[in-house]
């Protein structure tokens, strides 16, 4: 009776999340993505690899085998102690025609910390950098005074790189917390950028950021593509219960390797993270780091 009950409960919450999103398409199969489309991403893996690199070496591209795996990137700026402020460097890549900005990550232990329940706690965007995004849009408090510390001098780097190179797009990435930086640097972006600007994010193990009106926000206003390897569990910090929801773009590398686009926000199939991973202990922290495609993430 009682299971009964919650089960009809879960259904009728899903249900309400379905008719109260008017961006989630009607459930669409899980489809495995063909070579070209795994190897597309392979230049955004490697730039978001990079940003474990130091400044002084992505400043120049002279940080060996990351850098050389993006030959010809231009850079613009590099910042970040990789303590107080991670890594970032922002630039122009000639081959994708794209201005790109990357955040570097943590080590397991240190995201996850950050993600336990006491700390993952959700407040508004700061109105000044996020003008006209709505207050019941929330986001993990820590990750936004993270976000908040490099904004504006990435975007003036950006702005910079755009009108170097006549670029119209901007390609946010990390891995992480870098991952979840990113995010939110796809948020901020287009709010100050000319309106026919196209961001999109790509973030590699990247842990929930904000509240399902977050995440709507996110799926209405910009494009994202979030890569999960395997057990990796950071994806499923914070849990749904603390009030946190991805956006949709899930693609989840198998134990087999292939690569499958979970299409919606949080896809229950075993196929995606949260169902292949339902509890952190179900989860492998190894897979955190990669491989994605063969590259694991650090310099
Ligand atoms: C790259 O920049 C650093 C710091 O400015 C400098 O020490 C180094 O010599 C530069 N390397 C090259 C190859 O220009
Ligand atoms: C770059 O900075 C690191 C510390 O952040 C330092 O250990 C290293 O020697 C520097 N390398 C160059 C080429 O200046
Ligand atoms: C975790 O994943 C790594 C790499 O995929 C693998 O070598 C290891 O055996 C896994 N550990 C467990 C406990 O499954």
């Amino acid at each position: 009776m009682k299971a009964s009950f919650k089960l009809i409960s879960a259904l009728l919450s899903v249900l309400a999340t379905v008719g109260a999103s008017p961006s989630l398409a009607p459930r669409q199969s899980i489809t495995p993505l063909t070579a070209s489309q795994i190897a597309s991403y392979k230049p955004y893996t490697y730039f978001a690899s990079t940003a474990y690199c130091t400044p002084n070496t992505t400043v120049n591209w002279t940080c060996g085998r990351m850098c050389d795996a993006n030959p010809g990137f231009v850079p613009q700026a590099s910042g970040g102690d990789g303590s107080s402020i991670q890594y970032w460097f922002v630039g122009y890549a000639p081959a994708q025609n794209t201005v790109v900005v990357s955040h570097q990550g943590t080590d397991t232990s240190q995201i996850e910390a950050d993600l336990t329940d006491g700390a993952a706690v959700l407040g508004p965007l700061d109105s000044t950098l996020f003008p006209g995004v709505p207050s019941s849009v929330l986001a993990h408090q820590g990750f936004a005074a993270e976000q908040a510390k490099t904004a504006t001098t990435i975007l003036d780097a950006v702005q910079k790189s755009m009108s170097a190179h006549g670029a119209t797009t901007v390609h946010v990435v990390g891995h992480s917390l870098g991952a979840a930086l990113a995010l939110l640097d796809g948020v901020y972006l287009p709010l100050h950028l000319p309106s026919g600007t196209t961001v999109t994010v790509v973030g590699y193990g990247e842990p929930r950021v904000g509240n399902s009106a977050f995440a709507n926000w996110v799926d209405g206003h910009i494009a994202v593509t979030r890569i999960n390897n395997r057990e990796d569990y950071i994806p499923i910090m914070p849990g749904q219960s603390a009030g946190y929801s991805h956006p949709s773009g899930e693609v989840h590398i198998q134990d087999s390797g292939v690569w499958v686009s979970c299409p919606g926000q949080e896809n229950p199939s075993t196929q995606c993270t949260d169902g292949d991973v339902p509890t952190t202990a179900q989860g492998n922290r190894t897979d955190h780091s990669g491989p994605y495609d063969g590259i694991v993430m650090g310099c």
